[in-house]
């Protein structure tokens, strides 16, 4: 199914016709470099195994969150935020272009995500509520809010609740709104809805310790992007050093397996699959 998404995706890579010499290209220069697709493989996952007559019909939106993660990407690693050479194994926008094209081509990739979700083949009721749930996770009072905390307090210390706040914003909150979308489209009961959302927070909280850990453990090859990159971050291996980091990650994984109890059982094998491809080690 994943493999379907990336061809699905590199069917509908954004273009532009137009006399500018690089911008279209620009466009899917970083949405072509691949990354995990995880944020695309939860939704998915969520409707394949409730409604799979339906998990055609939901890649659009799958596209939509992609596109948008995408963006935030290419925004992170502008010079202002955390200038990043290297994303997904190749050179990010504002190297091999310039930062004008960076900043434009994140633009309209978060654009872009609402119309890819609202030409979807979906209900218009149910489209309507996953633009809802992206543009509430991804906006003023989500992912956007946890890179301006995250920026703002480079170099000075926070404490542990402040953290957390900053990576549930930064982070999971597009993982749950993944997942909720899924559920929306999969026509999931409200309870089932809602305890996918809380067990996105606790997965997105573990994925961004994860993605911590990489940054201090890993290399550049391996990870595709830089590392050693957040010593002045408050990352959770800045917070409480790496093994106070790993079993911080563990704790989370133990309460989404119990989470998981109370979800209908078909969920249960999705969310396990990606937390042992993406959260061990
Ligand atoms: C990186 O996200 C930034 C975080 C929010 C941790 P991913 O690790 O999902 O990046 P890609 O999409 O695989 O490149
Ligand atoms: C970025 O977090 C999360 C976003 C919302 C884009 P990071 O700055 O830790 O992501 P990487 O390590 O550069 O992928
Ligand atoms: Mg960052
Ligand atoms: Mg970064
Ligand atoms: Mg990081």
């Amino acid at each position: 199914m994943s493999d379907k998404f990336v061809d699905f995706l590199n069917e509908n890579l954004p273009t532009s016709e137009s006399f500018h010499p690089y911008y279209s290209e620009a466009l899917s220069h970083v949405l072509k470099a691949g990354g995990k697709h995880f944020r695309a493989s939860l939704l998915l996952g969520v409707v394949n195994a409730i409604k799979p007559e339906l998990t055609d019909k939901a890649m659009r939106v799958a596209l939509g969150v992609e596109l948008l993660h995408t963006y935030s990407l290419i925004h992170d690693d502008l010079p202002a935020m955390d200038n990043a050479p290297l994303r997904r194994g190749v050179e990010t926008l504002h190297v091999k272009y310039d930062e004008v094209t960076a900043i434009l081509v994140g633009d309209a990739l978060n654009t872009h995500a609402f119309f890819e979700i609202s030409r979807s083949d979906l209900p218009s009721d149910i489209l309507l509520k996953c633009i809802e749930i992206l543009s509430f996770n991804g906006g003023v009072n989500g992912m956007v809010l946890g890179q301006a905390l995250d920026c703002y307090f480079e170099g000075k210390k926070l404490d542990l609740k402040q953290v957390e706040f900053l990576h549930i914003h930064k982070t999971a909150k597009l993982i749950a709104a993944s997942l909720q979308m899924g559920a929306v489209i999969a026509s999931c009961d409200e309870n089932t809805c809602s305890s996918l959302y809380k067990i996105g927070l606790d997965l997105g909280l573990a994925f961004q310790i994860q993605d911590d850990i990489i940054d201090a453990t890993s290399n550049e090859a391996e990870a595709g992007k830089p590392v050693h990159n957040d010593d002045i971050k408050n990352s959770f291996i800045n917070l409480m050093g790496l093994d106070g980091a790993k079993n911080s990650k563990e704790e989370l994984i133990r309460a989404i397996i119990k989470e998981l109890e109370i979800v209908p059982s078909e969920l249960r094998p999705v969310i396990e699959k990606l937390i042992n491809k993406y959260l061990k080690g």
